[in-house]
């Protein structure tokens, strides 16, 4: 018995999401809110034969709370998405205000949820969520995730085009470390499940790093104005949503990349600190999932010289990242 619920579920990611999550057998319950259009989307998807029962949820009323109540995984795509010629950054004016109120809903109406922050920028608006969780009294670590997965799933796809075999991207797996956006996305190639070819060093190397750094920016130059990735952020959404589900329900051994504050797991924090060579209170690295939300942050491990350059690079923009989502929050009380 497994609610989820989505926070924006109306837009270019929540209606996608949405139905992945109402095609997953292990949800019987499905709330949806969003400023608009939440009772057409629920109706629609009330319609699909599987298990969960779906209510969409607007403002009024205390909708948001509503929405939330009994909720044990809660994931928010609610924000506006990138222009061409914008950085995540550039969003964050707008998404702060949108992840502290929806934060403080949480707070209130689903202490104890999981939740899964996909709104940009993430690097900041994790922070904003932990922030808000302890002005109330309520952040536990363990439970705060921000959703990193369309890295991973865009690594396993360029690698097996590289290959030269598609079909071998489902089993395809790259650790993808520090954070979500731009130089802070650091793929882990030389840990690839499948070898990649030794003609992809130096200058194809190089280019392999930056597509999976910049892939946002394709579908953003692409959609042209149109927004930025939806589909393939609701597959990747719902396939991080669903491996927290599945170690909800009990299953052991489940481990995915997710940006995580440090704290959740002291030891691991640590050692991972160690391997960084700084404090940071938030990064992305290989996570081992139960029910109760994070059990033990991987380590980095062994890594090359080049992907040490590329960690090292990513740490000043995530100091400043961080920075800026719990200052927000500061100055906002
Ligand atoms: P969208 O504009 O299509 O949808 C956003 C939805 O949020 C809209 O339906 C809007 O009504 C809703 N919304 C706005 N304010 C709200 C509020 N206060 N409460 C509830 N809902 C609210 O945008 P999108 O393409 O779905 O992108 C959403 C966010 O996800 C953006 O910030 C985008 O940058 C981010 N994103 C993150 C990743 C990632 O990898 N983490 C990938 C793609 C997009
Ligand atoms: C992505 O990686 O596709 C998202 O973060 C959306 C964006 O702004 O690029």
């Amino acid at each position: 018995m497994v609610k989820a619920v989505v926070l924006g579920a109306a837009g270019g990611i929540g209606q996608p999401l949405a139905l992945l999550l109402k095609a997953n057998p292990l949800v019987t319950e499905l709330g949806l809110f969003d400023i608009v259009n939440t009772p057409g989307v629920a109706a629609d998807l009330s319609h699909i034969a599987t298990p969960a029962k779906v209510e969409g949820f607007l403002p009024p009323d205390d909708g948001l709370l509503k929405a939330l109540k009994g909720a044990d995984v809660v994931v928010i795509p609610a924000g506006v998405p990138r222009k061409p010629g914008m950085t995540r950054d550039d969003l964050f004016k707008i998404n702060a205000g949108i992840i502290k109120d929806l934060a403080t809903g949480i707070a209130k109406a689903a202490p104890k949820a999981l939740v899964l922050v996909i709104s940009n920028p993430v690097n900041s608006t994790v922070p904003i969520v932990a922030e808000v969780f302890k002005k109330f009294g309520t952040f536990d670590p363990k439970r705060l995730f921000g959703v990193t997965t369309l890295d991973v799933v865009r690594s396993s796809t360029f690698v097996s085009e590289i290959i030269g075999d598609l079909a071998l991207s489902k089993d395809v797996v790259v650790p993808v470390v520090g954070g979500h956006s731009g130089v802070t996305i650091v793929p882990l190639l030389s840990q690839s499940s499948h070898s990649l070819p030794s003609s992809v060093d130096g200058s194809a190397y190089d280019a392999l790093v930056n597509r999976i750094q910049f892939g946002g920016d394709e579908v953003v130059k692409a959609k042209n104005g149109a927004g930025s990735a939806t589909l393939s952020m609701a597959y990747a959404g719902a396939e991080f949503a669903g491996k927290v589900i599945r170690a909800l329900n009990g299953e052991k051994g489940i481990i995915a990349p997710t940006y995580v504050n440090l704290s959740a797991d002291a030891e691991g924090g640590a050692a991972l600190t160690k391997e960084l060579g700084q404090e940071l209170a938030y990064f992305s690295s290989n996570v081992e999932l139960g029910p109760g939300g994070i059990t033990k942050i991987n380590p980095l491990g062994k890594i090359t010289e080049k992907e040490a350059e590329l960690v090292k690079a990513a740490i000043p923009e995530l100091v400043k990242n961080i920075e800026t989502g719990v200052n927000f929050v500061a100055e906002a009380y």
